[in-house]
């Protein structure tokens, strides 16, 4: 076993990346449970045993993008375009509020009709119905300004997945026109604009190694975010990854848990993607250290529409199903939700 090894990361909170690839690389069932009692640990002391739900609102599938692993690319001409309005959001906030709901997630495509001057209306509108609530953008790249404006019509966070940060890596999962340099600007673009940051990557994302997982840790731990959001890559029946093979939930799991032993304080998703590729998926991410779940909010007749990989769960459910299920869930491995913004806590 590396017990040795994570000590020193519980003790240190960062390994030199020729360890952080050994921890990796040469893992064991036993490391994973003896990494996953510590990060429970620590989690715990900070946010207890709740755990905060964000209602996520996915308001386009149109993307300018063409990622190589994702569904809604915008070579995919099998999508079943849509795009929500304001209206339809502000809709979906009021019946998340009534759920319980204090958090809430705009997420789409890069979808240029969403212009700053949309957006900025659709928060601003948000803000003024929802002034005790959390807002959550994850629109991909825009500009500083674009950023700064969003964060002063009344947005909080930003969630921006770094992807991978080996440059070569990012190349294979990219098309050309998109740069891993622009990608980690805008994170920092983000930060200085005052938004809180989340960044993340995909476990088991076509040709990863456990060298271009250390880096990906190494950057997290450079950037400092208050949020990391991974999950594992699930391939896409019409994209050019359909044939390669799911991230596992071990991996997943394993790497939660080194994330949250970096940084106690993290806000750390358990994500979707993990619940679709093991039916306790959820479970195990908060059970190795995670402690936000982000159910679905958006309208039923356009969820299946917003398929990033296949097999996605909870595409039939009504916002009222996903609370109820989620709670007894939670409530299974002795969690429960925590209806409320869920601010990073910096202190304990
Ligand atoms: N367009 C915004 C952006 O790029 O940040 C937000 C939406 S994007 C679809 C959200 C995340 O979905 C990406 O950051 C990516 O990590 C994840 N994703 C896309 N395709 C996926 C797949 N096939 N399996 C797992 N996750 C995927
Ligand atoms: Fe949606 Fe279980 S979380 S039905």
């Amino acid at each position: 076993n590396h017990f040795e090894l994570i000590n020193r990361l519980y003790k240190e909170q960062i390994l030199p990346k020729e360890d952080f690839i050994r921890l990796i690389e040469h893992r064991t069932a036993e490391d994973a449970e003896y990494l996953a009692s510590l990060a429970r640990k620590e989690a715990q002391k900070i946010y207890g045993t709740g755990v905060f739900p964000r209602g996520l609102i996915e308001f386009t599938n149109y993307c300018k993008n063409d990622c190589l692993y994702c569904g809604i690319r915008r070579s995919n001409p099998n999508v079943s375009r849509y795009r929500l309005t304001e209206e339809q959001i502000l809709s979906a906030c009021e019946s998340g509020y009534e759920l319980g709901y204090r958090s809430f997630v705009l997420q789409g495509g890069e979808d240029p009709y969403f212009h700053d001057e949309r957006i900025v209306s659709i928060v601003s509108a948000m803000r003024k119905s929802y002034p005790d609530c959390a807002i959550t953008l994850s629109l991909g790249e825009r500009s500083p300004e674009s950023y700064q404006a969003l964060f002063e019509a009344g947005a909080n966070r930003y969630l921006l997945r770094h992807e991978t940060a080996t440059e070569e890596h990012y190349q294979k999962l990219h098309p050309e026109a998109m740069s891993l340099a622009r990608r980690k600007q805008c994170l920092w673009d983000l930060k200085k604009a005052g938004f809180h940051v989340g960044t993340g990557f995909m476990v088991g994302a076509p040709g990863q190694t456990a060298a271009h997982l250390a880096e990906d840790l190494l950057f997290i731990k450079e950037l400092n975010p208050k949020m990391v959001g991974i999950g594992p890559f699930i391939p896409h029946h019409d994209t050019p990854f359909k044939d390669e093979p799911s991230g596992t939930a071990d991996l997943t799991t394993y790497m939660i848990s080194i994330l949250r032993l970096m940084n106690h304080h993290l806000l750390l998703p358990s994500t979707t993607a993990l619940g679709t590729i093991d039916p306790n998926g959820r479970e195990k991410g908060i059970l190795a250290g995670a402690n936000v779940v982000m159910p679905n909010l958006s309208p039923i007749d356009v969820r299946k529409d917003y398929a990033l990989y296949d097999n996605k769960i909870c595409t039939g459910d009504e916002a009222a199903e996903c609370v109820g299920c989620l709670g007894r869930r939670m409530e299974s491995i002795g969690y429960h939700l925590e209806f409320s913004r869920g601010d990073y806590r910096e202190y304990l």
